[in-house]
């Protein structure tokens, strides 16, 4: 069942998503070279209780942190652990946040220093690949225009796009139905409703879209070490477009 949500629910959900995204904002500054994991994951944990909301993934399936911490070709589900982040890194920055019974999901990849030119472009076109998905999305659009457009815009730079993991439904439940492929077809899938809420993240790879699995079970990385960008945000289906919940 695919739940639609209340005005209610509707403004529950955007405040938790405003803690998202403000904690996005406060934790860019700590971002520098020298800086463990596990001291940005700490902070993530001290701003969003700071804010009034927790941190919905520690505990998540047994997941041990706060926060996603995804290094350069980790794709997703990243432990935050000792190391240091340095010069160069790709550092995606992936939580949740719930707050009275409502979830938020937002990802950021950072760029920490300087990288090569493609690899700048590379993490601006994986954001631009979010804003193509969003941009389709409306009250009867098909889910399948949001993968077909992600991938597609994708693919004309020459990534590739991961695809064991997908968005998701989102509500009450940090993961509810249905999947949201980050490829597909136009006008095929499921037809979008005005007050579904959903998380749409692509996740780019700049070399062969081939992933696996640490032996921590939790991480995926990319077969090929290539580097990988992440993007995500909550948004609300409206009759003529979408609402970004995890925003200003
Ligand atoms: N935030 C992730 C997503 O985008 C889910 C993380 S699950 C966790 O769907 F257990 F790793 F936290
Ligand atoms: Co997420
Ligand atoms: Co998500």
């Amino acid at each position: 069942m695919i739940s639609i949500k209340s005005p209610r629910e509707i403004l529950i959900m955007k405040q938790a998503g405003h803690i998202n995204y403000l904690v996005h904002q406060e934790i860019e500054k700590y971002l520098k070279p020298g800086t463990s994991l596990k001291k940005i994951d700490s902070l993530i944990k001290t701003l969003v209780e700071k804010q009034g909301g927790t941190c919905s993934c520690y505990g998540y399936e047994g997941f041990p942190s706060n926060a996603c911490i995804s290094l350069n070709d980790e794709v997703v589900h990243g432990i935050p652990d000792d190391r240091k982040i340095k010069n160069g890194d790709l550092l995606k920055i992936d939580f949740t946040v719930r707050k009275d019974g409502y979830e938020s999901d937002m990802t950021k990849t950072y760029i920490i220093g300087t990288v090569k030119k493609e690899v700048e472009d590379f993490v601006k076109r994986t954001e631009q690949s979010l804003y193509e998905g969003l941009k389709v999305i409306k009250h009867g659009a098909k889910l399948g225009d949001i993968g077909y457009a992600i991938s597609s815009y994708a693919h004309k730079y020459g990534y590739s796009v991961v695809e064991e993991l997908t968005g998701h439904g989102i509500g009450s439940d940090m993961h509810e139905e249905p999947e949201v492929p980050n490829y597909g077809e136009k006008d095929k899938g499921l037809t979008l409703k005005e007050g579904m809420t959903l998380a749409i993240e692509p996740m780019l790879n700049m070399g062969s879209k081939e992933v696996y699995m640490a032996d921590n079970n939790w991480t995926i990385l990319t077969d090929d070490e290539s580097y990988s960008a992440h993007f995500e945000h909550t948004i609300l289906v409206t009759k003529d477009g979408y609402e970004i919940l995890t925003g200003e």
